[in-house]
């Protein structure tokens, strides 16, 4: 599996005329070796090393699969040794690094390097079968989170104490919480108004009856993230909500029909758009349809307005449409689905409106 991901990274490394390709991010170093953690891999036609410091060495050396794991010495820096072994003949193609660590290679390299961000976003992209497998995984534990929130939503439980429960179910259920720059919680729970801002903050706001609530969960198995957004009704909920929510629904079923390989991302968006347009809520649309989900939570490709990008079998990517009523209630419906001929969502959980 490294092998072949190996492989496919230096075939597109060649296209820019690279022979060599480097990466100091923890996603491509988990990707190219199965270690998660501060280093560099380097990978070269005749092997791969993964340099490291002394703080990540035994777990490196223990979770790194068919690559020499290189550690610093104590008081030295990782940086030295990433060029001591980067200089040998060829032309590396890295991928995006700290500004520091790009100077000192472009310093000793000159034009035998280039940075390329998208080298390894462009092979990562399509995901193999034990991505899929993982990100199945992932979803089948974001149902049973489902489960579990149905159960425990009622009047007067707190958005934090809710977020808190689900957080700590998904890390007993075998997940791990991934980070992403746009939310500062992985687990998203807005209610009534809150859930009028597509990235709410978590309050201690306490539920009543006639809420909505949306809860967005992003969680991690075995490196790959699953995201996706329910939105639950409590008690007598008012009929433009209830409304909106079946808008919300068809413009989902109708972008995970149209995620089919071939298609250009843009006419996903546009399908979703044209219906909640036709209702007359387009300007509470206020975000793309959906985006790319793999190691990160926000990958290629972007499912938005002009985006040229053309889908891809095994694509894995989000169909998110939401409506936004400032000051009174939101609503976002998202599954992670895999582009293919037969387009399945890995969640499951049903998206009927649920009365609690
Ligand atoms: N959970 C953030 C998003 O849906 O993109
Ligand atoms: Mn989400
Ligand atoms: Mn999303």
């Amino acid at each position: 599996m490294f092998k072949k991901r190996r492989e496919s990274l230096l075939e597109a490394a060649r296209k820019n005329g690279c022979n060599i390709v480097a990466s100091a991010t923890p996603q491509n170093i988990f990707y190219t070796t199965g270690f998660w953690g501060d280093g560099t891999v380097i990978i070269k036609e005749d092997g791969t090393s993964l340099l490291t410091n002394p703080l990540e060495g035994e777990r490196a050396k223990k979770q790194a699969k068919d690559c020499d794991v290189i550690v610093s010495k104590i008081g030295k820096s990782l940086k030295d040794l990433v060029l001591e072994h980067i200089s040998s003949k060829g032309k590396v193609c890295f991928d995006d690094v700290k500004m520091s660590l790009q100077f000192s290679i472009k310093e000793a390299l000159k034009d035998n390097v280039i940075f390329d961000p998208n080298l390894f976003y462009s092979v990562r992209r399509i995901k193999d079968e034990e991505e899929i497998a993982n990100i199945a995984q992932a979803g089948r534990i974001a149902d049973k989170l489902y489960d579990y929130a149905s159960v425990i939503i009622k009047p007067g439980i707190r958005e934090r104490e809710l977020a808190a429960d689900l957080l700590a179910k998904a890390i007993k259920s075998g997940c791990d919480l991934p980070f992403y720059a746009s939310t500062q919680n992985p687990i998203i729970v807005a209610s009534g108004p809150n859930a009028s801002f597509p990235h709410a903050d978590l309050t201690d706001r306490r539920l009543s009856d006639g809420d909505f609530v949306t809860i967005d969960l992003v969680v991690r198995f075995n490196g790959y993230v699953i995201d996706t957004t329910r939105t639950f009704a409590l008690g007598r909920v008012c009929d433009e909500a209830k409304k909106v929510y079946e808008i919300v629904k068809s413009a989902q079923e109708i972008g995970i029909k149209t995620a089919k390989p071939d298609v250009v991302a843009e006419k996903v968006d546009k399908e979703v758009r044209d219906i909640i347009n036709a209702k007359g809520y387009g300007e509470f649309f206020v975000h793309g349809t959906g985006h790319g989900v793999g190691l990160d939570v926000h990958e290629p490709p972007s499912l938005r307005m002009n985006s040229k990008e053309v889908l891809q079998k095994n694509d894995v990517v989000t169909v998110e449409p939401g409506i936004y009523i400032p000051n009174k209630f939101g609503i976002r419906i998202e599954d992670t689905i895999i582009v293919s001929k037969g387009t399945e969502p890995f969640t499951k959980f049903p998206k009927e409106l649920l009365i609690l």
